[in-house]
């Protein structure tokens, strides 16, 4: 929101009045003054005219989840459960996701309450990639490389998937690096190979890697490194 725009809604005073103050240094942003009327302001800021403050900043939350199975990736539902009835922070209900997992997809996932930094990460994670180990039911054809590989068109969405990397770690089992995140990517990659997973399981977002020491179900703040490591671009991307 505008300066002037915050001024005139929460200090009880009239547009042409908030803008004589700002002009005048009479405003603060997070202790400076600005006397920029169209100054970009938001939740995180403190607002502040003389000694009054017009606005309290926010806390502004970034945390990374290990989502059991079961749990919807959603903030509420009225069938089940949702990631956001893990969290115990009092902020909690200003959270929202930053990409999601299948219900019964098990692994990292990021939320916040700022944004601008979900719309920036969640146009970088599009591309950034994305790692996933999972265990099938019927024995892995070692043809599924290649396939994975080429990709696969969806009709449905009218798409191609980009090149992914399989590693087969067993006869029913792989890591899969995925560079976007289509509905059910993986499950119905794996679908077309005639095999039908049994889990599957997120382990890293870029640079974003879920610690051993973070448990079903426990959550943490991310780290300010962490905060900008998610935003930085991650080497080159495959095209399709
Ligand atoms: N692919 C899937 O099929 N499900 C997920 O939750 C993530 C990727």
């Amino acid at each position: 929101m505008k300066l002037d725009r915050l001024m005139a809604r929460h200090a009880e005073m009239g547009r042409v009045a908030a803008v004589l103050a700002i002009s005048a240094g009479r405003v603060r942003i997070n202790q400076a003054v600005v006397r920029d009327r169209h100054a970009e302001v938001d939740r995180f800021d403190e607002v502040c005219l003389d000694s009054l403050i017009i606005q309290r900043p926010q806390r502004a939350l970034y945390l990374m989840l290990h989502k059991p199975v079961g749990w919807l990736s959603a903030t509420q539902d009225a069938q089940h459960p949702t990631v956001l009835d893990l969290i115990d922070d009092p902020d909690r209900t200003t959270l929202h996701l930053a990409g999601r997992l299948d219900r019964s997809t098990s692994g990292l996932v990021l939320l916040t309450n700022d944004g601008r930094w979900s719309k920036r990460l969640m146009a970088a994670t599009f591309k950034v990639p994305k790692v996933y180990r999972l265990e099938t039911h019927e024995i892995i054809p070692p043809s599924a490389v290649e396939a994975l590989a080429r990709g696969f068109y969806f009709h449905t969405e009218n798409i191609h998937t980009l090149p992914a990397t399989l590693e087969i770690t067993g006869a029913r089992e792989a890591r899969v690096t995925l560079h976007e995140g289509r509905y059910h990517q993986i499950k119905r990659m794996f679908h077309r190979l005639g095999c039908r997973l049994t889990s599957l399981h997120r382990e890293s977002i870029g640079q974003l890697q879920l610690p051993d020491s973070l448990p079903a179900g426990a959550w943490r703040a991310l780290t300010p490194e962490e905060i900008q490591q998610a935003l930085t671009p991650f080497g080159p991307t495959p095209q399709s």
